[in-house]
């Protein structure tokens, strides 16, 4: 049960959800168990390193699948234990196999007989060497294939995570026109640490930095939108030659965040700019 005032809409995710927690043992000290009152069950909180939950791993490896497969970047199930579970942890929400239609079921290629959890999202982040940063490292929500939707699954699970984790400021990498940034945005400001990434798979991708606390992530699920007042300049989210030139902006020393959740306009997504003095 959560112990914070939020929308309904997250109300009712908790009451037909479970929560769970994947991570090494040796990592759990750092971690609540309780994310603002909702409590991960013992039999939810799964060692990597034990051979009984092989089933539940294969089942989040699903999830990643239906989640990222469409955009090109489903991730090998080693890079989840190597760059995710042993060295941070994840984070999710599940439904039993009884809960779900029979075309779902068949997107986690489960056997028939299987009456255990299946995540329905998770939030794998990992921890930086610089002290009490956090790096997110995947946001994966199946409201895409479920039949009975439940909106708002990938914002409460991000805001669940981050207090489970104790994440107060979080680096990340995303590409600019991902969805997933109504979410981020959703919570707090996103400041740009760069705005063109050659060194990842997909080169118009961002770079972020943001800044947690309980308010904030409260806030985020009060149901309120975080739009911008005011900004500098609106950002496409298509268009790299925008990138390169704002990130060579940024490579001479001008700093600039993204003030609110992306606009829509005239059929394009914006993002609100504003440059940090
Ligand atoms: C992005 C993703 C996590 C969203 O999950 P979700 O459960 O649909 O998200 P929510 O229901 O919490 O939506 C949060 C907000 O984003 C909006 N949103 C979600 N998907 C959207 C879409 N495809 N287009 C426009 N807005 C969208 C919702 O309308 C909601 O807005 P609201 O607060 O005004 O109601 C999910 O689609 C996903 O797993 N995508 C593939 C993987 C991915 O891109 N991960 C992020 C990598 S950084």
């Amino acid at each position: 049960m959560l112990n914070v005032k939020v929308h309904s809409k997250f109300e009712e995710i908790v009451k037909k959800t479970e929560p769970f927690l994947l991570s090494y043992p040796g990592n759990w000290p750092a971690f609540n168990f309780s994310p603002f009152g909702v409590e991960i069950p013992k039999e939810n909180r799964f060692s990597c390193i034990k051979q009984g939950h092989a089933m539940f791993f294969d089942l989040l490896h699903a999830l990643d699948g239906l989640a990222f497969g469409p955009m090109g970047m489903p991730m090998d199930k080693w890079v989840f234990f190597d760059c995710g579970e042993m060295p941070g942890g994840i984070f999710g929400l599940g439904v039993r196999a009884s809960a779900l239609n029979d075309s779902a079921l068949a997107e986690y290629k489960i056997d028939k007989n299987y009456k255990g959890l299946i995540p329905v999202s998770m939030y794998v982040s990992i921890p930086m060497v610089v002290k009490d940063v956090w790096f997110g490292h995947n946001l994966s929500s199946a409201n895409r294939v479920l039949k009975d939707k439940m909106p708002g699954l990938g914002l409460l699970t991000k805001a669940l995570a981050l207090k489970a984790f104790n994440i107060k400021t979080i680096l990340g990498a995303t590409q600019w026109d991902s969805k997933a940034l109504e979410i981020h945005l959703q919570l707090a400001d996103m400041e740009i640490e760069s705005s063109y990434t050659p060194a990842h798979s997909f080169k118009n991708t961002m770079t972020y930095k943001s800044i947690y606390s309980d308010e904030i992530i409260i806030s985020a699920l009060s149901g309120n939108k975080r739009d911008a007042t005011k900004y500098d300049f609106l950002y496409p989210s298509e268009d790299e030659n925008f990138s390169i030139k704002v990130q060579d902006r940024i490579e001479s020393g001008e700093r600039f965040k993204i003030v609110g959740r992306p606009i829509n306009e005239n059929g394009k997504i914006v993002y609100p700019i504003k440059a940090i003095i």
